[in-house]
């Protein structure tokens, strides 16, 4: 059986920690999967740490579709959430609804996450309605990137944290199950996480959050254009690859690889007909 999202909201209840991670591919979902990681986000951050855009920006629907089918095949327990990229659910109503039926339909999610509070909870309580969980997201969300002007923290003025509260609230109300809070203060995301009854999921977002969700890239280090402030890397894996990629290059051009353990024989009989 899936997680559900009675099982994700149950957890908060109980006080147990949510852990959601990043994958984008069959074999990452696949171990993320099999270690029993609960929540798989196909994150637009696809962009930035699989397609090496410059920000979420460019990450098309296509894109999306495409990776999530890939996680849905290596996830069979975890729930899979789709991310609704840029200007897909921002024109209306039912381009919200028939891009999010997408995610569901044609890759087999079992949930879509989009960007915004108070502006899109009209368009989160319809998709609800229609039968399809949302997972919000609020704080520095980065398709808002040049709005924003840089990737700076958020709700750091009374004002600001007030509108990051109101916004949190107002996806609650429109039905959605868990909203991502995402590089903000980590006082503020502990007071939302306390005045709203759906788990909050942070990231730069301090202890005091319901769970956290980190881009799977910077748990194993295998990104290397930077390093978010609130990532910790558990290994660094640039290093690894580098290392064998220079062996493989070494011995390729030594004529030390293939060895007789990487080939295959053959009956010297058939060889010699050939003769
Ligand atoms: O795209 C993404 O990976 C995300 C997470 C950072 C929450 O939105």
């Amino acid at each position: 059986m899936r997680v559900t999202v009675t099982q994700v909201r149950e957890m908060k209840q109980k006080g147990e920690k949510v852990t959601m991670l990043t994958a984008y591919d069959y074999g990452t979902a696949r171990i993320v999967d099999e270690v029993g990681v609960p929540l798989i986000l196909v994150g637009d951050s696809l962009g930035m740490v699989v397609l090496g855009y410059e920000s979420t920006i460019p990450v098309t629907m296509a894109e999306m579709l495409h990776h999530t089918k890939a996680v849905v095949r290596g996830a069979k327990q975890a729930m899979v959430i789709g991310d609704m990229p840029f200007m897909t659910y921002h024109l209306s109503t039912e381009d919200a609804l028939r891009n999010a039926a997408r995610f569901i339909q044609e890759a087999g999610a079992q949930a879509i996450k989009l960007e915004g509070g108070v502006t899109v909870a009209e368009k989160v309580k319809r998709i609800v309605e229609c039968g399809i969980p949302v997972m919000g997201h609020i704080g520095l969300t980065p398709q808002s990137i040049h709005a924003f002007g840089g990737f700076k923290v958020q709700g750091k003025s009374p004002e600001a944290a007030r509108r990051l509260l109101q916004d949190a609230q107002a996806l609650e109300q429109a039905g959605a199950f868990a909203v991502v809070l995402e590089t903000v203060p980590a006082p503020l995301a502990a007071l939302i996480t306390q005045r709203i009854s759906i788990p909050t999921i942070g990231i730069g977002a301090g202890i005091g959050c319901d769970g956290q969700v980190q881009v799977i890239n910077d748990v194993l280090g295998s990104f290397a254009d930077f390093v978010p402030k609130h990532a910790k890397q558990y290994i660094k894996l640039t290093d690894i690859i580098r290392k064998a990629v220079i062996e493989y290059y070494g011995e390729v051009k030594a004529g030390t690889f293939p060895t007789e353990k990487q080939s295959f024989a053959m009956d010297e009989s058939m060889l010699a007909e050939l003769r």
